[in-house]
């Protein structure tokens, strides 16, 4: 399997500063390709039909190529809320077409020393939703957390984020517009009003029109041509395929620099400034309030903190179904929309043949559906073919682990990030 390659699309293939980020937005209108499938099966290959030879797509020259963050000062990242009233709302899928997650913050987060992390039981989650605007008269409630970010070195500061709710709405019908509210109704406190699309029942015919797929999004002025591009092309759902704020090219006093390594090569431990997760979330939330975001681990989750801690910015922010697709972690796990089986990898975990996994996949491959999901679809954040040199088979363990497996079940496409830098 070594000399050919499963079909793959690595966002994006350029070369850039270190922190010049391109976010490139793949935003597919798929349902051409994928009605066509049974249509016009010889003129549109799958990965039966392969091996191909990978494709390399060259680069958007109207991207910027000194990116530059959006300072703490800039509107679009300001708190606009009061007491415990929702920010930084956002939808994600479950696992088939019947179930999403809601997501919210509430409360102020701290940075500083002596930190008192507020109480998550002090303000519940409670989403309510139906499918007219003025009568939302289903109810649904989830569970609340705090995370803190600790780094236990001379002036390096700590951080306690506000309160994370997460809510599972449950008997949803396909294709289906939901309006909803979030928040906490005793305080009261809760948000306007919303609404996404529920995807497609899952056939053979039923896709949801268009995808956008984002990698290396940070949060730049690039960034907000490609959320203003992929806004324009109206997604009915987001993949964002790992490395998301870029709060790990700050120090904990908020500053920023393109080379962590080359600017604060003295620093105790690689630090964070969580606060900047909080600004990303801000700024997407008109667009992840309505458009379900799925979400895979980047190497710029890694955030190492007190106690070898690593990933819990990540793992707390986002909903992700690993429960309900059968998996045990939070940084792998399977969804349905419309036709397509989606696989979200994760290639900063254990991917060895005895893991949890590899077992995990093994498993979720062998219940696919093909005559219901037709199309299966792969993503994890580093690329298994590239030629590129900073980052020249950073992820060949993970393809000699689990390549021959995509292959035995016919991954049609894969996508991939990472490789925006140098
Ligand atoms: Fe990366």
């Amino acid at each position: 399997m070594a000399s050919s390659s499963l079909p793959s699309i690595s966002l994006p293939v350029n070369v850039f500063e270190l922190n010049n980020i391109l976010s490139l937005v793949l935003t597919l209108t798929i349902t051409s390709i994928l009605l066509a499938n049974g249509a016009m099966a010889m003129a549109i290959p799958t990965t039966l039909d392969g091996p191909f030879k990978p494709v390399t797509i060259p680069l958007d020259e109207s991207f910027r190529g000194n990116a530059i963050d959006l300072p703490d000062t800039d509107p679009r990242v300001q708190r606009t809320v009061e007491g415990f009233e929702p920010e930084q709302i956002s939808v994600s899928l479950s696992s088939a077409h019947d179930s999403v997650w809601i997501s919210w913050i509430t409360g102020e987060f701290q940075i500083g020393n002596n930190l008192k992390p507020l109480d998550p039981k002090s303000v519940v989650s409670v989403v309510r939703y139906g499918t007219r605007r003025s009568q939302l008269n289903r109810k649904a409630t989830g569970r609340s957390l705090v995370y803190s970010q600790l780094y236990p070195f001379l002036g390096l500061q700590n951080y306690t984020s506000g309160i994370i709710h997460h809510v599972r709405l449950t008997g949803l019908k396909p294709d289906t517009l939901y309006h909803y509210q979030c928040g906490d109704p005793s305080i009261p406190a809760m948000s306007g009003t919303y609404c996404f699309r529920t995807m497609p029942d899952s056939s053979s015919t039923s896709y949801p029109s268009r995808i956008a797929i984002v990698g290396d999004v940070g949060l730049t002025y690039n960034t907000t041509s490609t959320v203003s591009h992929m806004i324009s092309n109206r997604p009915d759902l987001i993949l964002l395929v790992g490395d998301v704020t870029y709060a790990n090219l700050y120090l904990t006093n908020g500053t920023g620099s393109d080379c962590y390594a080359c600017s604060f090569a003295n620093s105790p431990i690689h630090e964070t400034y969580q606060p900047r997760w909080d600004y990303w979330g801000r700024y997407m939330q008109p667009v992840l309030s309505k458009v379900p975001i799925m979400v895979v681990e980047g190497n710029h989750e890694y955030e190492e903190q007190a106690e070898n801690r690593t990933f819990v910015a990540y793992t707390s922010r986002f909903a992700f179904p690993s429960k309900e697709s059968g998996s045990l972690s939070k940084f792998y796990y399977s969804f349905n929309a419309g036709g397509i089986h989606f696989l979200m990898l994760a290639a900063y975990v254990s991917f060895d043949k005895s893991g949890d996994q590899y077992k995990w996949l093994e498993e979720d491959l062998a219940n696919v559906e093909r005559e219901v999901t037709p199309w299966l679809v792969a993503t994890w954040h580093a690329p298994w073919y590239s030629t590129y040199k900073a980052h020249y088979r950073e992820a060949e363990c993970m393809r000699v682990a689990m390549e021959d497996l995509l292959y035995k079940y016919g991954v049609d496409v894969v996508f991939n990030g990472h490789v925006s830098e140098s």
